[in-house]
């Protein structure tokens, strides 16, 4: 092997194992969010249907307003315990494009339980344009694009600081937030103290409704899991019931081996 094939093979390996330390340096820079004890923690874990039904409250008074849910129908709120009335109430109450009328003009129609939760904004283009060049992400999957999703919604959304910290980067249009990527973001802070008010009398503070509203966005983006988590039980139990039933078996056939 030549000198220079030998040298180049060192420094690949040099390079390599550089990479494998640099990588979890790097991951390490962005610091976990503080972990938050949530209701659907754990492999068992069950929605608080209270607190979705507030999350949604804010989510349709506050981030509806900018933000779009496509993956979700009004009918999908009957998996947070809102009645078919309610839902078909709430769909009623929105305008969705209707069919054009004879003489070519658009019309609207009300909603019903089946469509989609309706965009604010008729595409992205249209958003982006709205909100000075960055569209509000869809919010079906928010709660999945960052590691720790709730814990990291609900230190994003109680993480703006106004003033921002002394030497912080001031950008026209931006906001800081201890929690956006670069410190910086172009929502402004959605919540304020007593921004909605909760229909069961909860207090509704930015703590709260953050908490509340990320419930509501975990639930949303996999709006099955506490069906999957109610059959797992009952898959666990019915193991467990069978596991008891073989070791009595056992004996019971031990027992006659032993007899004889
Ligand atoms: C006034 C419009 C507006 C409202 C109201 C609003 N948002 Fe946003 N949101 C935006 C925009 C614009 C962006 C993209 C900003 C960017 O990337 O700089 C965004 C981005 C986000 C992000 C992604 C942040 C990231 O770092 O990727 C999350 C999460 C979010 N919004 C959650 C919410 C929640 C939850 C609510 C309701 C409590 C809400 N937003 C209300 C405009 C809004």
């Amino acid at each position: 092997m030549s000198a220079s094939s030998l040298l180049r093979r060192v420094s690949l390996v040099c390079g390599l194992a550089l990479a494998a330390v640099a990588a979890p340096a790097s991951a390490a820079e962005t610091p976990a969010p503080p972990h938050q004890k949530w209701s659907f923690d754990g492999a068992f874990g069950q929605f608080d249907q209270a607190s979705l039904q507030r999350g949604f409250v804010v989510y349709d008074h506050v981030c509806s307003t900018c933000h779009g849910m496509r993956s979700l129908t009004y009918n999908d709120l009957s998996g947070i315990g809102m009645s078919q009335k309610a839902i078909t109430d709430l769909a009623h109450s929105k305008q969705f494009p209707g069919p054009a009328d004879e003489d070519g003009q658009p019309t609207t129609r009300p909603g019903t339980p089946d469509d989609h939760f309706k965009s604010p904004f008729a595409s992205d283009a249209a958003a982006a344009a709205m909100m000075g060049g960055v569209a509000p992400p869809d919010q079906s999957r928010l709660a999945l694009i960052k590691p720790h999703g709730a814990d990291w919604l609900y230190a994003f959304l109680t993480g703006y600081r106004m003033p921002p910290p002394p030497g912080a980067p001031m950008v026209p249009g931006k906001f800081y937030n201890e929690w956006a990527d670069g410190h910086l973001i172009g929502m402004p802070p959605p919540l304020v103290d007593g921004g909605v008010t909760f229909p069961d009398g909860t207090k509704a503070t930015v703590e709260q409704q953050a908490r509340d509203v990320s419930t509501f966005l975990v639930w949303a983006s996999d709006p099955h899991r506490n069906a999957r988590h109610h059959i797992g039980k009952g898959v666990v139990l019915y193991l467990i019931v069978l596991l008891l039933l073989a070791f009595a078996w056992k004996k019971k056939i031990w027992k006659r081996l032993d007899g004889n």
